[in-house]
């Protein structure tokens, strides 16, 4: 069985830098700069322009994977894009990242699998682990894992909508997972989820048990109610499982490769508040300099937020070939996972 190792990372975030006082001065939101920074560790995200939607920030993304991978497109077996904000309700976003990567021109067409993982900011773990199963079982030898999101078009960018808009950003990281018969790559993984939360942290744009599905006011515009357009969460209900679950799964990751935290060179955990991570740290004794974040700068971008941290990390050289690394993620669902990967 060969093992599946991260051949090549990448990522590409939106030039439009967002302040916590642009939301503020820009978008006329009832915060400050230090309520965000206090409770979240956020200072600034990125905005993608109108036009730009998950596939072009992943496409930007994937091109750098595949380069420093040192394959072409044409090299890949599959596509697994993992999003919460694709183009549209169907197809997802990986037939579009297929379409941008030329993948369907030319004599060299190349018409592989692409599949969509809506797994929100556990999403890169679960398409992680799906592309290493995949590659570990043999049928296919490159797998592009992308994670890419843009939150801003459909956050709630007023006074009634800070305690999540305030909270995302947009951004795209991408790896490419590939056989090797090295003795490295993705180890055991664990994930999970628990539906009794399912409604606690979601975005119910439509309920497709209703007739009409997407209730249509007098005029017959489609009128949505806000509380179905926008996201909904119990802030703090997540803080408490967010901390639980990763501190959890964490440690099961550990257990199952017969390893301990100590054993941990680079802790990426996915970034969607400062103290979250902060409280697992100290909590679980794992030193400053073995984290890396960045949340200060790009917010929450959900799915995109491990291969951001693991792209950055390799171009930072603070990750380097032969350190173990451990990816953790909690969000919507709730969903959660933790991956450990011998660089
Ligand atoms: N600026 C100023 N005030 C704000 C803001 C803001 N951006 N947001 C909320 N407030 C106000 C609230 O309206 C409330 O005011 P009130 O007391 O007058 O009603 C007050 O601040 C306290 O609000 P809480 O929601 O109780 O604040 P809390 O301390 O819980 O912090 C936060 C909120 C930062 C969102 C926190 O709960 C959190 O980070 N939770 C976890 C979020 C998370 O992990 N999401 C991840 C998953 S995302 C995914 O999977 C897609």
């Amino acid at each position: 069985m060969p093992n599946a190792y991260i051949s090549g990372t990448g990522f590409f975030v939106p030039p439009r830098v967002v302040k916590n006082d642009d939301l503020r001065t820009l978008y006329g939101i009832d915060t400050s700069h230090e309520w965000i920074v206090q409770r979240t560790g956020i200072e600034e995200r990125r905005f993608a322009d109108e036009g730009v939607g998950s596939a072009d920030l992943g496409a930007q993304a994937a091109e750098k994977a595949l380069h420093n991978a040192g394959i072409q497109a044409t090299d890949l077996d599959m596509i697994v894009f993992a999003t919460l904000s694709p183009e549209h309700c169907f197809p997802g976003s990986g037939v579009y990242l297929q379409r941008k990567l030329g993948l369907c021109e030319g004599p060299n067409a190349k018409f592989v699998p692409a599949l969509d993982v809506r797994n929100q900011c556990s999403g890169f773990l679960y398409a992680l682990a799906t592309a290493a199963s995949m590659v570990q079982a043999g049928s296919a030898k490159h797998v592009l894992v992308v994670g890419a999101e843009v939150h801003s078009a459909a956050l709630d960018l007023t006074t009634r909508g800070r305690n999540v808009a305030s909270l995302f950003g947009d951004g795209a990281g991408a790896v490419v997972v590939s056989a090797t018969d090295e003795d490295r790559g993705v180890r055991k993984w664990r994930l999970g989820a628990d539906g009794r939360f399912a409604d606690v942290l979601s975005q119910r744009v439509w309920d497709i048990r209703k007739r009409p599905f997407i209730p249509v006011g007098e005029n017959g515009n489609g009128y949505l109610e806000p509380e179905m357009l926008w996201a909904h969460m119990d802030g703090k209900l997540v803080f408490k499982n967010a901390v639980e679950r990763m501190m959890t799964v964490l440690m099961e990751a550990c257990m199952a490769n017969n390893i301990t935290g100590q054993d941990i060179d680079l802790f990426c955990f996915h970034q969607a508040n400062l103290r979250i991570n902060q409280y697992i740290q100290n909590a679980l004794g794992i030193p400053d300099n073995k984290v890396v974040h960045n949340i200060q700068r790009y917010g929450n971008t959900t799915a995109a937020t491990i291969p951001i941290l693991l792209a950055e990390a390799v171009e930072s050289g603070t990750l380097k070939r032969g350190m173990k690394v451990a990816c953790c993620a909690f969000g919507s669902g709730f969903t959660w996972g933790a991956a450990i990967i011998d660089w």
